[in-house]
C-alpha cells in the first residue's frame, strides 16, 4: 500500500513536471569551437534528377503533345482521338510504309473522304495541356501526301470544352517527308487545353512528330526547359545535378536501358522508348509515360550550365533494374557499355576536333561541358555488380585518371549488402559511394551521427538519394525537419560527404508513381515542399570551415552544427529544434571571434508536424527572415518549437 501511493505520488510528480517544462523554455548551452575540424564540400548540396513522376516529358520538358511521334506501343495512337464534325467521313490509321527515319519507324496517315465540318485528331497532352494568355508556342510536323493534291492542315488551340481559341494553317506539302513550322498563341490561359489537327477539304496527309514547344524557356533557349521548375532549382543554388536517375539508368530489361547517345542530335532521331515506371507500380498505372528524350544528354548539360551546378551523369553498368529482370552483360560483352562511358567523357570534355567533341559542338556547344565525374550503376548490389564496375574503373581510371568515379552502395543504407559493397569498393577503388536511403522521420533523427566516425582516408560518401518518408508519404513537416536534423549531420561531416541530394525531385500532381517528391506541379504551376525550404536554406547558407559545437544541459532533439563562410568572417549557425515546445539557446562563440552586434536569421517553423505546402496553397510553410538583435560572444534565443533556423553572425 505504502509502496503505491509513492509510485502513484511519483506519477503525479512526473506529469506535473513535463507539462511543467511544457510551459517553460528550456535552457541549453551551444558552445561554438574556433578550431576546425575541416572543409565543407563546396558542393555539398545538389539535385537528383529522374524522369519518374512525369518530371521529364510533361514536366521539365515542356513540350505539349504526348505521343507526336505516334511512336508509343502497343497502341500508336494513344494520347490522340478523332474529330469528326458534321458530316464527315475520314480514316486516321497508323502506318510504317516509308518511315521518317529508322529511329522512328511510325507514323500516322489521315485521309479524308467527305470533310463535313471537317475531320482530324486531337491530342489530349499530358494531363491537358497548359496555356497562358498571350502565350506564344513554336508548332513544328513532319508531313507529306501521299496523293497530289494535297489539302491543308490546321493547326487548333481548344479549351477544355473543346472551343477553339487559336488556329493556323500549314500547306504545300509535297510527296516527301519535309518540317513545316508555325506559331500560335494562345488567347486564354487553361490548364487542360487540347490541341487538334484538322483537315478541312478531301486528301491525305502522313504525318508524324507534332511538337508544340512554348517559347518562353529558361534563359529563352529554343526547345528549351519550363522556366517556372527551373527557377526553383536555380535558387537552390545547386552544387551538382545527378542525371537522369535513378532506375531509369537500368531499364526493367536491358533493352530500355538509358543510352546516352540515343538521346542526342535532332528530336525526330532521338529512340523513344517505354518509361520504366509505365508499369511499375499496378496501383500508379501509367501506361501512357514513355521517355521521348526531348530531354537529352544535351539538354542536362546545359541545365547544369544554367543553374551553375556540376553535371554527374550515371550510366548502366551492365545491368538491368535489379528489383526487375537482373538482367546481365556477360563480361566479355561490356566492353560498348564501357565504350559509352569513354565516348560520354570524349562528348562532355573533349575537343571539337575529337569524334565526340565534334558531335558536342555541332549541336552548338563547343566549349567543353567540364565533366568531373561519372556515375557506373545507379542502385547495384552484389558481386555481379563489382566484377562489372571493376572492369569500368580500370579503363575510366587509367584513361580519364582526372574523372572522379562513383560506384553503388545499393538500396540499403546498412546490412550485409551494404557492408559487402564498402568492402568491395575499398579493394576495387572508387573516389565516391552512391548511398541511399529512404527511411522513416525516425531513422533521420537517429542517423545525424552517422558520419561522425567515418573513415576519412577512404573514398568519399555521395549521398545520392535520401528523403524522410512518413507512414502517409507526404510531404509533410515531419519529414523535413526530420531532414533537417540528418543535414547537421552532412555538414558537419561535409569533409567526407561530398555531396547529397533529396530524391526524387518532380512530380506531376496527376501523374505521379511515386511520393514524398521536392517539387510539385500541374500544367501551369508549381511549389517546394516543406523539404524543398529545408535543402534550400542549407544550400544556400552553406559554410566553407567546420566548427565544432559542444551542448550542455537537456539538448535532447536539438541539433546543430556550425561553419565559417567563405569570406572567413561570417559564422553559420544551423539549429534544428524537434521538440514540440519553444526552448531556449545561450550561444556561446570563441572569445577569439567579434561578433556584431546585429546578424540575420532564417527560421522554417510549424507546430503542426502534419503541414503541407499544395498547388492552391504553396506557400503555408516557407522561410523566414528576420534580424538577429543582440549577438555578443555570449548571447541567448528563443528556439520556436519544431523549427529549423540558420543564424548568419558578422564577425567583423
Ligand atoms: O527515387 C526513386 C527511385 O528510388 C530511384 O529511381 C531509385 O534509384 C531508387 O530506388
Amino acid at each position: 500500500m505504502h509502496g503505491t501511493i509513492i509510485a502513484l505520488f511519483f506519477v503525479a510528480f512526473m506529469l506535473f513536471s513535463v507539462s511543467d517544462s511544457a510551459a517553460q523554455p528550456i535552457d541549453v548551452t551551444l558552445t561554438v569551437s574556433d578550431k576546425p575540424t575541416g572543409k565543407i564540400s563546396p558542393i555539398l548540396h545538389g539535385l537528383f534528377f529522374e524522369d519518374i513522376n512525369f518530371a521529364g516529358d510533361g514536366g521539365l520538358y515542356p513540350q505539349r503533345i504526348k505521343n507526336g511521334s505516334f511512336e508509343f506501343q502497343p497502341d500508336p495512337t494513344r494520347g490522340w482521338r478523332k474529330l469528326e464534325r458534321g458530316e464527315t467521313s475520314g480514316q486516321f490509321s497508323i502506318r510504317k510504309d516509308n518511315p521518317l527515319n529508322e529511329n522512328n519507324p511510325t507514323h500516322a496517315r489521315l485521309v479524308v473522304d467527305e470533310v463535313g465540318g471537317g475531320f482530324g485528331i486531337v491530342n489530349e497532352g499530358f494531363r491537358g495541356i497548359g496555356i497562358t494568355k498571350g502565350e506564344k508556342f513554336d508548332f513544328s510536323i513532319y508531313v507529306r501526301t501521299p496523293r497530289q493534291p494535297a489539302p491543308n492542315l490546321t493547326i487548333e488551340l481548344h479549351d477544355n470544352d473543346g472551343k477553339t481559341v487559336a488556329s493556323a494553317e500549314l500547306n504545300g506539302f509535297a510527296t516527301e517527308w519535309k518540317k513545316y513550322e508555325c506559331v500560335i498563341e494562345s488567347p486564354i490561359a487553361d490548364s487542360r487545353a487540347r490541341l487538334a489537327l484538322v483537315i478541312n477539304e478531301p486528301g491525305s496527309l502522313d504525318i508524324d512528330m507534332a511538337l508544340l514547344h512554348p517559347q518562353d524557356t529558361f534563359n529563352g533557349r529554343k526547345n528549351g526547359l519550363r522556366k517556372d521548375l527551373v527557377q526553383l532549382l536555380k535558387e537552390m543554388k545547386p552544387g551538382f545535378l545527378r542525371f537522369p536517375g535513378g532506375c531509369i539508368v537500368e531499364g526493367r530489361t536491358l533493352e530500355n536501358r538509358y543510352q546516352w547517345k540515343h538521346t542526342i542530335g535532332d528530336l525526330s532521331q532521338r529512340k523513344l522508348i517505354v518509361n520504366r515506371w509505365n508499369t511499375e507500380f499496378a496501383h500508379k498505372d501509367a501506361p501512357d509515360y514513355f521517355q521521348s528524350f526531348g530531354l537529352g544528354f544535351l539538354e542536362y548539360f546545359l541545365l547544369c550550365e544554367d543553374i551553375g551546378a556540376k553535371p554527374v551523369p550515371i550510366l548502366n553498368c551492365g545491368m538491368a533494374c535489379q528489383y526487375n529482370t537482373s538482367e546481365l552483360v556477360p563480361l566479355d560483352e561490356l566492353q560498348p557499355y564501357i565504350q559509352d562511358a569513354l565516348d560520354l567523357i570524349e562528348f562532355a570534355n573533349g575537343p571539337v576536333t575529337s569524334t565526340w567533341g565534334k558531335v558536342r559542338a555541332e549541336m552548338g556547344h563547343p566549349q567543353p561541358f567540364n565533366l568531373e565525374m561519372i556515375g557506373i550503376g545507379n542502385e547495384q548490389w552484389g558481386e555481379r555488380y563489382f566484377e562489372r564496375y571493376e572492369r569500368f574503373f580500370k579503363v575510366l581510371r587509367e584513361k580519364h585518371p582526372e574523372i572522379k568515379i562513383i560506384s553503388s552502395s545499393g538500396p540499403q543504407a546498412d546490412g550485409k549488402d551494404f557492408d559487402y559493397g564498402w568492402k568491395r569498393i575499398r579493394e576495387i577503388g572508387a573516389d565516391l559511394v552512391d548511398e541511399h536511403y529512404y527511411r522513416p522521420p525516425q531513422w533521420f533523427l537517429g542517423n545525424v551521427h552517422r558520419y561522425d566516425n567515418y573513415d576519412r582516408n577512404g573514398p568519399k560518401v555521395f549521398a545520392g538519394e535520401y528523403a524522410s518518408h512518413v507512414g502517409n508519404r507526404r510531404n509533410d513537416w515531419e519529414a523535413a525537419l526530420s531532414e533537417a536534423a540528418f543535414m547537421t549531420g552532412l555538414e558537419r561531416n561535409g569533409d567526407v560527404v561530398h555531396m547529397a541530394a533529396y530524391a526524387p525531385l518532380f512530380a506531376h500532381i496527376d501523374a505521379w508513381q511515386w511520393a514524398p517528391n521536392l517539387i510539385w506541379f500541374d500544367n501551369l504551376r508549381s511549389y517546394g515542399t516543406p523539404s524543398y525550404y529545408v535543402q534550400k536554406i542549407f544550400s544556400t547558407n552553406r559554410g566553407e570551415t567546420i566548427l565544432p559545437v559542444t551542448a550542455n544541459g537537456p539538448a535532447d532533439q536539438l541539433f546543430s552544427c556550425a561553419s565559417l563562410g567563405e569570406d572567413g568572417k561570417t559564422l553559420i549557425l544551423k539549429l534544428v529544434s524537434v521538440q514540440p515546445r519553444d526552448r531556449k539557446v545561450t550561444v556561446h562563440l570563441p572569445d577569439s571571434f567579434n561578433p556584431r552586434p546585429a546578424g540575420s536569421q532564417i527560421v522554417l517553423s510549424s507546430k503542426d508536424l502534419n503541414a503541407v505546402n499544395s498547388i492552391d496553397e504553396p506557400k503555408r510553410l516557407v522561410p523566414v527572415e528576420k534580424p538577429l538583435n543582440g549577438v555578443k560572444n555570449k548571447f541567448q534565443l528563443l528556439l520556436p518549437a519544431s523549427s529549423v533556423s540558420v543564424l548568419r553572425i558578422n564577425l567583423g
